[in-house]
């Protein structure tokens, strides 16, 4: 990790001196870099513990666009923390922000194709895809109060569980490019992801600090699974108050909280929780078909890890 981290920074590099500013100020506020773990622990699994150039510059990639998506996603959330901080778009404004995401995404893909790493640019771009999907499937629908389930689960598959899938896929394909293993880690991948979300969407509903808002999903009327399974059980007249809540006083704190009070009330967290458990639980099931080795239990604290962190 931390040759990676040094290659990191160095695949972020520009010209134009306000970039390198702000490409600073991320890289010093670094995330938890999930994603590289599960690229280099993937390789090492099905390589005997060997990795090469072609996995760090993947590991690389799949940080530069997560960043990029973070960058970006604050700005569509209009959220202005991230990672214990200021987000770009508190400090520099939309307009850069938005301009800085491009940048990095740019960055990410180049990095592919200066090196000739095709079949890893088209594990990630099919990602990028997917998640620029996911994130419009949300302003779709996850406003809408009669979401299921279904949509919900279609959602953070799209926005969230693909680049995890990504990370693990890539990381298997940087060392064994034509093996069956890409496909079955891009499963895993996916399960994890799936499993992750619905943690962070847990998060919202606490009040822990973990470096960005909590209780903002409510506010910007985006419905997640301890809500939606809520209003699919509970009487008529308490759906009724808790859609008019949503749509009328979203703005209103004293009412969110209340909405929040009654999500808890009605077991919405537990259901969540055991969704994701049963997520995680997949994960494992499908990890437990290779041989045991130290990568193997090292990738089996990370999924645990997924669904115990507290940020
Ligand atoms: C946050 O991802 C975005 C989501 C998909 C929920 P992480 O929680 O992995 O973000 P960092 O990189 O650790 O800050
Ligand atoms: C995560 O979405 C960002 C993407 C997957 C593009 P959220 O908006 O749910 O994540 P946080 O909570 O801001 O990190
Ligand atoms: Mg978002
Ligand atoms: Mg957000």
């Amino acid at each position: 990790m931390e040759l990676f981290e040094k290659k990191f920074y160095e695949s972020m590099s520009s010209k134009v001196a306000l970039l390198n500013r702000i490409t600073y100020y991320i890289v010093n506020r670094k995330g938890k870099q999930m994603r590289p773990m599960f690229v280099f622990l993937t390789a090492k699994l099905l390589n005997n513990g060997q990795v090469n150039e072609r996995t760090y510059r993947g590991a690389s990639v799949i940080e530069l666009i997560h960043t990029a998506t973070l960058v970006h996603d604050d700005v569509v959330d209009d959220s202005n923390k991230r990672r214990g901080f200021f987000s770009v778009n508190a400090l520099w404004k939309n307009k850069i922000a938005v301009l800085v995401g491009d940048y990095l995404l740019s960055k990410g893909l180049l990095l592919s194709i200066d090196n000739g790493d095709f079949d890893l640019l088209k594990i990630i771009s099919v990602a990028v895809r997917e998640m620029s999907e996911g994130e419009l499937l949300q302003i779709e629908k996850a406003r809408r109060l009669d979401i299921t389930e279904e949509v919900y689960y279609d959602i953070i598959r799209q926005k969230t569980a693909t680049l995890i899938a990504a990370c693990c896929s890539l990381g298997a394909c940087s060392v064994k490019p034509d093996s069956t293993d890409v496909e079955t880690f891009r499963k895993f991948g996916e399960l994890i992801g799936m499993a992750f979300q619905i943690k962070d969407d847990l998060f919202d509903y606490g009040e822990e600090r973990i470096g960005k808002p909590t209780g903002i999903d409510i506010k910007e009327q985006k419905m997640t699974l301890p809500l939606i399974f809520v209003l699919n059980k509970c009487y008529k007249a308490e759906k009724k108050w808790l859609i008019n809540s949503i749509k009328n006083h979203n703005k209103d704190k004293k009412r969110v909280k209340e909405v929040i009070a009654f999500v808890k009330e009605n077991g919405g967290l537990e259901y969540a929780v055991k969704k994701m458990l049963a997520y995680k639980e997949e994960a494992l099931a499908l990890l437990a078909t290779y041989p045991d080795s130290e990568y193997r239990s090292s990738l089996e604290l990370m999924v645990n890890y997924v669904v115990d962190r507290k940020k």
